[in-house]
């Protein structure tokens, strides 16, 4: 049966992003994923990156316990970040590229090129008892050796459709992951979800796409929150004065 709409994962690194900010202790991302949860959000997304730059170890233990719906840890492959996957558990490890110097996520997992050393993560992660998800391009070799390595999962990276500055280079970005995420499902069996860059106005197209399971999305949801949350903190500082 076809899905009625697709899940919705919130990434929530950029509420701690803010808190990191000022060193403070608030905005608290677990309690921004209560929120999230509390809303209708089928999951919770968190970057635990090497440099911890916003999410950091407590927060993804505190995140974990604060919430009831699925939680999925964005990782890389770094042994003390796949170290502190194995004791925390989540439900879902999302494996993506790390370079320290990028503002986000780059691009997509060279599957391929990693082979046997990203095998071996992803199998002491599974023996953990966590599916993990690849964040791949919309590429069909790369979906292939996503398989052959014995995920169940594999999200493609939006980013490049997401940033066209055409709208002729957003229709061929957007054909490559039609035909990427048919081939994952319908041939391949995959799982296949989706995200990076998407916003209010860019998810539609996505959304449509039958073989899509669930859209992982931080930065435009936590830009709305700050700018539509504007008029209640501005009316509830002038209360107290
Ligand atoms: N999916 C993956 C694998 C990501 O790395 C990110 C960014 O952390 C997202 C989804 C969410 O991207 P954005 O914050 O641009 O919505």
């Amino acid at each position: 049966m076809r899905q009625k709409r697709k899940k919705l994962g919130v990434n929530v690194d950029h509420v701690a992003t803010i808190r990191q900010a000022r060193g403070t202790t608030y905005p608290d991302p677990a309690f921004a994923a209560v929120l999230c949860e509390r809303a209708g959000a089928d999951s919770i997304v968190a970057h635990l990156r090497e440099d911890r730059r916003h999410i950091n170890d407590e927060d993804v233990f505190r995140i974990k316990s604060a919430i009831s719906i699925r939680f999925n840890l964005e990782m890389s492959i770094a042994r003390d970040i796949v170290d502190v996957a194995v004791r925390l558990k989540p439900h879902q490890a999302t494996l993506v590229p790390e370079r320290r110097r990028e503002l986000t996520t780059e691009g997509g997992l060279d599957v391929i090129g990693l082979g046997r050393r990203l095998q071996r993560v992803v199998r002491r992660l599974q023996s953990a008892g966590i599916e993990v998800s690849l964040f791949i391009e919309p590429d069909l070799d790369q979906m292939k050796a996503s398989r052959d390595i014995g995920v169940g999962i594999v999200e493609i990276h939006t980013g490049h459709y997401s940033d066209a500055k055409t709208k002729r280079e957003r229709q061929s970005h957007l054909r490559r992951i039609i035909r990427s995420a048919e081939f994952a499902h319908d041939k391949l069996g995959l799982r296949v979800n989706a995200g990076h860059g998407l916003h209010y106005d860019n998810v539609r197209p996505i959304a449509e796409i039958p073989q899509i399971y669930e859209l992982n999305i931080g930065h435009s949801i936590v830009s709305y929150a700050v700018l539509f949350g504007m008029r209640k903190a501005v009316k509830d500082m002038l209360a107290l004065l």
